[in-house]
């Protein structure tokens, strides 16, 4: 008998109430109060830092609320744990899949199936097939036998989406789930999630893409500071409602795209290949003040030509930096001849946890914040300010530890600490990711004013309305190479989708 046959219709299989949580003094959770229904997904929306993962954390067992009670199946948890939750049939997934690396995908998705479980040998054939199936079963080819580690990002998702779907999860904690998919690649997660809803699982489902919470979500909750302004049906909010109720504002245009001058050619690659990294015969040309978006399919080839231009994979050939040939060695190479580049997965690369919020956003601008070799920390300090503030960075303090803000919140850390170093060449991979609609604008305003002082910027992103509404030009990729390269008078949806999928 499934746990739906037990409940009435519309009966919540979770429900929170009056949660608080505080952490160091500062209000997270301030009285918030939630009900998830059987075959429902209930979207929960807000800024960075408006408490979202706090919530997903509490009912998961991570911490512990320092009030309000949680229900799951009407019965009340007394002391709610790791354990306990999954117990219950409570499974989480985060933007960054934890999968364990040196394990196969098949043990990945065995492992809760066999927590508890007194066998001491382990079929591995059957294990495998039943790996298998899963992962098939929603459209993917996952050879179950590869290490983990080796899956791109959006194999190892669907991987953890397949191990909460064989633990027999049936409350779903998503937060931020498809942070770092593509479109065609969130559709299949989609279709998935349409299925467990059939099936009567609840989905709790945190996203900043607020296209995906109007398709997938059946009610909105909206959090700001911790409160819950609204919980709504998502057939009667608009886009602009919900963005309205989240951040207390309304936003003209998140794609503030200017025309600005352009100048000369600042950086060309030519015929740039790298068959161990999968790069093959790149030509393309940046100009200063000219926005070059980079896009197609995750794994395609867009980051390994970032860390390519950056001195982090290894440079089969010279590229020329305003018309001169420069070989990169390292990022330190780099930045001497002016790149810069913002690493897609900041919070694993971008951010130093333990290191304070003005250390983190002055650390590629060592040298305008010292003088004679010593760090002022008057400068350093006024730099941090001045980005917190541009980019409404949620903390205590500048003196706050990074690791201490929220997902969201370090993301724009990482991406301060760049855009302050001014170099000629700025490479932004994926700059929005995990980034709220408000903050995003700021974003996009910050970079078009760096093109206009001249910077030349090439931006990756996956998320083509960003990519149609910020770049002059734009280059496809597929498998390695660029299938074409767009001006923005000609680039549409369809036409980026079928350059990315090879048939152009
Ligand atoms: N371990 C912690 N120590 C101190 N403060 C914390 C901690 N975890 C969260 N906070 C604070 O709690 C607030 C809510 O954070 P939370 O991570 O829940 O936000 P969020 O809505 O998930 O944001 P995002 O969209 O950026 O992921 C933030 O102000 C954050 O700085
Ligand atoms: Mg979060």
């Amino acid at each position: 008998m499934s746990h739906q046959d037990e409940l009435p219709v519309n009966r919540a299989i979770l429900a929170v109430r009056d949660l608080e949580k505080s952490f160091d003094g500062v209000c997270a959770l301030h009285g918030v109060s939630l009900e998830l229904r059987a075959g429902e997904v209930h979207a929960i929306v807000g800024e960075n830092g408006a408490g979202k993962s706090t919530l997903t954390k509490i009912i998961t067992g991570a911490i512990q609320a320092d009030a309000g009670s949680i229900e799951v199946r009407g019965h009340s948890i007394e002391r709610n744990d790791p354990n306990v939750s999954r117990a219950l049939g409570i499974a989480a997934i985060y933007q960054q899949p934890a999968l364990f690396p040196h394990l196969t995908v098949a043990e990945n998705i065995a492992l809760p199936m066999e927590m508890g479980s007194s066998r001491q040998t382990v079929n591995w054939k059957s294990r495998n097939r039943r790996a298998t199936s899963l992962v098939e079963s929603f459209g993917a080819t996952i050879d179950p036998r590869r290490l983990a580690g080796t899956l791109s990002m959006a194999d190892q998702q669907i991987v953890e989406i397949a191990k909460a779907v064989g633990a027999d999860a049936k409350i779903l904690l998503m937060d931020e789930p498809t942070a770092v998919l593509t479109e065609r690649e969130v559709e299949r997660v989609f279709a998935l999630i349409r299925r467990l809803k059939a099936d009567g699982t609840g989905i709790l489902y945190i996203s900043h893409r607020l296209e995906e919470i109007l398709a997938i979500a059946d009610r909105i909750t909206v959090l700001r500071d911790g409160h819950r302004v609204a919980c709504r049906n998502a057939a009667e909010v608009g886009r602009s409602e919900l963005i309205e109720m989240m951040v207390g504002r309304s936003i003209a245009s998140v794609y503030p795209k200017r025309p600005v001058p352009i100048g000369n050619v600042a950086l060309e690659v030519r015929g740039l290949s790298n068959e161990r990294e999968g790069l093959r015969d790149i030509s393309f040309a940046v100009r200063a003040g000219e926005i070059f978006g980079l896009t197609g399919m995750v794994g395609a080839g867009r980051t390994t030509l970032a860390r390519t231009l950056f001195g982090l994979a290894p440079a089969p050939s010279d590229v020329f930096l305003a018309g001169r040939p420069h070989r990169i060695h390292s990022p330190a190479d780099a930045m001497r001849f002016g790149i810069g580049y913002v690493p897609e997965d900041r919070r694993r690369n971008g951010v130093i946890l333990e290191m304070e919020v003005a250390g983190n956003i002055s650390l590629a601008n060592l040298k305008s914040v010292s003088r004679r070799g010593l760090v002022s920390a008057r400068s350093e300090r006024e730099l941090a300010v001045r980005y917190v503030e541009r980019l409404r960075i949620k903390t205590p303090s500048i003196a706050t530890a990074a690791g201490k803000l929220s997902g969201g919140n370090q993301q724009k850390v990482a991406l301060a600490r760049w855009l302050a170093t001014r170099p000629r060449v700025l490479i932004l991979d994926e700059p929005t990711q995990g980034v709220d609609v408000g903050s995003k604008a700021e974003i996009h305003e910050l970079i078009v004013d760096l093109a206009e002082r001249g910077m030349a910027i090439l931006l990756i992103s996956s998320e083509l309305p960003e990519i149609l509404g910020m770049c002059d030009r734009i280059g496809v990729f597929n498998a390695g190479r660029l299938a074409g390269i767009l001006a923005s008078s000609e680039a549409t949806q369809p036409r980026i989708m079928s350059l990315a999928l090879g048939h152009g």
